[in-house]
């Protein structure tokens, strides 16, 4: 007899950017020469002095479950740094480390999403969020942000949005896919509508103006995830963390325990590096995806994709394609099959992303400066 799939896991959706990227890598195994625009990863390497921390635990032995909770060592480290950048007092009994920010986001709704609860965000968003709130037997409720704002969340919007059902307000700033950036007031109107928040601060660090703020400024019981994959390069390390208030920390201990048992041992070693010394690595990949960013758009627009805003964090471009497409999953496919250059279908992001493209500035300037070349090339010729 067959297992049946529980409509739980059946009901997710595939996550489109990886579906892009998988057929990329797909022909350049047959030798085509694809430029990557479309995964969201740094393109530089970890930086040293993680890797060398991390040669030095192995060395060291370090190959062993931890605290379910992570290192006290790691967890105060973190909890510094909330002090030192935000100003705002955690303790490290409030922090949690985790295998990525994904799975902090897994424990967050998992623990606090009941059946037919509803999450409310922005969109166009991270294409994760609704499935793991639908993972849970909850709902997204999306607030479209306005492409003239800066796709900025209005929080006016977002009181609209408001009813008996919903659960908590998920923030993404700086967001994926629109590169928004919320300013201190905004942040605080959001975080004063009264409800729990959720916020995914994974692209701290990542801003070409002023420094993000953290809701935990305005909303001490904030639930934060964050992690080190983008600031520091790492995303292949598998390392994140929540911080949440005291109450809900046993809940998530219980998880870890239960579900993950403990964060990897020598990786936490590599992310006390990064936050003892990564710093300056971060604010040199910072300067060269802000130039690279001012590049990208430039180009693009050149193209005659619409991008109304400047995007102010993360490293990502949306650029509306309507002049080309209504369908952004089959122009991201044409553009791979027949340009060689790989991009996100903004569908992957919201309706509201129908007919746009998600264009990520981690790479080259070169890469670039040819993405935009190839893809001029191919839509003249198409017509
Ligand atoms: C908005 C956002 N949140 C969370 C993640 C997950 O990151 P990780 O699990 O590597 O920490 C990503 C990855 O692209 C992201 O863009």
């Amino acid at each position: 007899m067959t297992a049946a799939m529980s409509t739980r896991a059946a009901g997710l959706q595939p996550f489109l950017v990886m579906e892009v990227l998988e057929r990329a890598q797909e022909l350049e195994r047959q030798g085509r020469p694809i430029i990557h625009l479309e995964v969201g990863e740094p393109d530089f390497a970890t930086p040293r002095a993680v890797c060398e921390a991390a040669h030095a635990a192995l060395d060291a032995g370090l190959t062993h479950y931890t605290h379910s909770m992570g290192t006290l060592r790691l967890r105060e480290a973190i909890a510094a740094r909330y002090a030192r950048l935000h100003g705002v007092e955690i303790s490290p009994d409030r922090v949690l480390v985790t295998g990525g920010s994904s799975l902090a986001m897994l424990y967050a709704f998992g623990a606090m999403v009941e059946p037919g609860d509803e999450v409310i965000a922005a969109t166009p968003h991270y294409p994760c969020y609704p499935n793991f709130i639908r993972f849970f037997g909850g709902r997204m409720v999306e607030v479209p942000s306005d492409p003239h704002d800066g796709y900025r969340l209005d929080p006016d919007a977002v009181r609209s949005a408001i009813t008996p059902r919903t659960r908590l307000i998920l923030l993404n700033s700086p967001s994926n896919p629109t590169g928004a950036v919320l300013e201190p007031d905004r942040m605080r109107a959001l975080c004063e509508l009264g409800l729990p928040i959720v916020s995914d601060e994974i692209y701290h660090g990542l801003t070409y103006g002023e420094p993000a703020t953290t809701a935990l400024r305005f909303r001490p019981d904030a639930v934060v995830v964050d992690g080190f994959s983008k600031r520091y390069a790492m995303t292949g390390w598998r390392l994140g963390y929540l911080i949440a208030p005291s109450f809900m920390m046993r809940t998530f201990q219980t998880m870890q325990q239960n579900l993950f048992i403990s964060p990897n041992a020598f990786v936490q070693e590599a992310a006390m590096a990064a936050l003892e010394e990564g710093d300056d690595d971060t604010a040199r990949m910072r300067e060269t995806y802000g130039r690279r960013r001012d590049l990208m758009v430039g180009l693009f627009r050149e193209l005659g994709f619409a991008i109304p805003a400047m995007p102010q964090g993360a490293f990502y471009v949306l650029a509306d394609a309507s002049r080309y497409t209504d369908d952004s999953l089959a122009f991201a496919f044409e553009l791979l099959e027949c340009a060689n250059v790989a991009v996100a279908p903004g569908v992957d992001f919201g309706e509201a992303a129908r007919r746009a493209i998600r264009l990520c500035y981690a790479a080259s300037d070169d890469a670039i400066r040819e993405a935009a070349n190839r893809v001029r090339e191919y839509l003249a010729c198409r017509g």
